[in-house]
């Protein structure tokens, strides 16, 4: 007898496949990355048996994780048993510009890794997940490690935004700039780079800059740049043209970040700019990447990413208004920020 066609039903778990799958296959990432496979895969196609006796691993444990690897579509086979990089792939290079390999490896790497598991803990309390985890705040904690600041500041140094902050600066009304939390100075390096009439004047917390030098030197630019170890939250260097918070005022919850805006406002002339680098979210848009963004930032900081209109409340709060955004979607947005008369 025939059977009657029938329409199998909506699969409604697909959701949860894709987040649970995402999960595992993150691990086969950073193991592409630990063993050295990503180095080997860049270039023309390779059998797998060249890469497993290049770097002296097993080829059939090997294939398990280059499999996983071209389900992510990391890794393509353009030919049966010929592997290499795709272009998302490329990004996880040494040598990748916009530093996502380091960024990757941060994500995955130890205590930053492991304070998301006490991320329901955290909801529960008034502490971030990554003070419930190791006990102690993010910038405590790394000032007390440094195996661990190292991977955190190889994460910053790596992924600057140096093109698209440069689009936001006049270097003919940019004599002075002040990059706040810069810390070990690959951003204002580039920024001098690009801009050589300008001085530059790199704050972070005193065992943060000391790590600065070397770069500044690398980039020819350290006798523009003065290195000033402090804290944000007692004052910050007076008069510059523009002040700039890249990555920093997302690490703060209200109170602490309205304490370091009235500082930058108390140090600002009447001209004085500032640029806020971060991730900007729309609660009317939501996007996926943004929320796990904020998700990040709320294990890490404690304190989850503002929104525009959030911003918009707080710098009024310290005498400061939005004066321009340039939004980048699903990026880092830039604003420019000014003294209210
Ligand atoms: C997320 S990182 C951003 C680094 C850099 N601006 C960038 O975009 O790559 C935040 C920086 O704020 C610095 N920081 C934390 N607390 C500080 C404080 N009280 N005073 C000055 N800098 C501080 C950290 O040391 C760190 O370098």
């Amino acid at each position: 007898m025939e059977r009657p066609d029938t329409i199998p039903p909506e699969r409604t778990d697909r959701p949860l496949a894709r987040i649970v799958s995402s999960a595992m296959l993150l691990h086969a990432v950073a193991a592409l990355i630990e063993l050295g496979v990503v180095e080997e895969l860049a270039g023309p196609p390779r059998p797998l048996d060249d890469v497993a006796r290049a770097l002296t691993v097993p080829e059939e444990r090997l294939l398990v994780l280059v499999r996983a690897a071209v389900a992510t579509g990391l890794v393509e086979e353009p030919s049966p048993g010929l592997f290499s990089l795709s272009s998302a792939g490329d990004h996880l290079r040494i040598d990748d510009p916009q530093g996502l390999r380091d960024l990757f490896r941060m994500c995955t790497h130890g205590d930053f890794f492991q304070a998301w598991t006490r991320l329901g803990h955290s909801v529960t309390s008034d502490r971030s997940a990554f003070a419930i985890h190791t006990g102690q705040e993010l910038f405590a904690y790394l000032s007390e490690r440094e195996a661990a600041a190292a991977v955190f500041n190889r994460a910053m140094n790596s992924s600057t935004l140096a093109a698209p902050l440069l689009r936001e600066i006049d270097p003919a009304e940019t004599g002075t700039m002040v990059d706040l939390g810069g810390g070990e100075g690959a951003t204002i390096a580039a920024v001098l780079r690009a801009c050589p009439s300008t001085r530059g004047i790199l704050f972070d917390l005193p065992h943060v800059v000391e790590g600065a030098p070397p770069l500044l030197r690398e980039a020819g630019v350290e006798d523009r740049c003065s290195i000033v170890g402090g804290d944000f939250f007692e004052g910050v260097p007076r008069g510059a043209d523009v002040y700039l918070a890249a990555r920093v005022m997302q690490n703060w919850a209200d109170p602490d970040a309205a304490l370091i805006l009235r500082n930058v406002r108390e140090a600002m002339g009447a001209t004085s700019r500032l640029l806020i680098v971060g991730h900007l979210p729309e609660q009317d848009r939501p996007s996926e990447f943004l929320e796990a963004m904020s998700l990040s930032m709320f294990v890490l900081y404690g304190a989850p990413l503002r929104t525009r209109e959030q911003y918009e409340a707080l710098l009024a709060s310290v005498g400061l208004s939005l004066h321009e955004v340039r939004r980048v979607p699903d990026g880092e947005s830039i604003m420019d920020v000014r003294p209210m008369p």
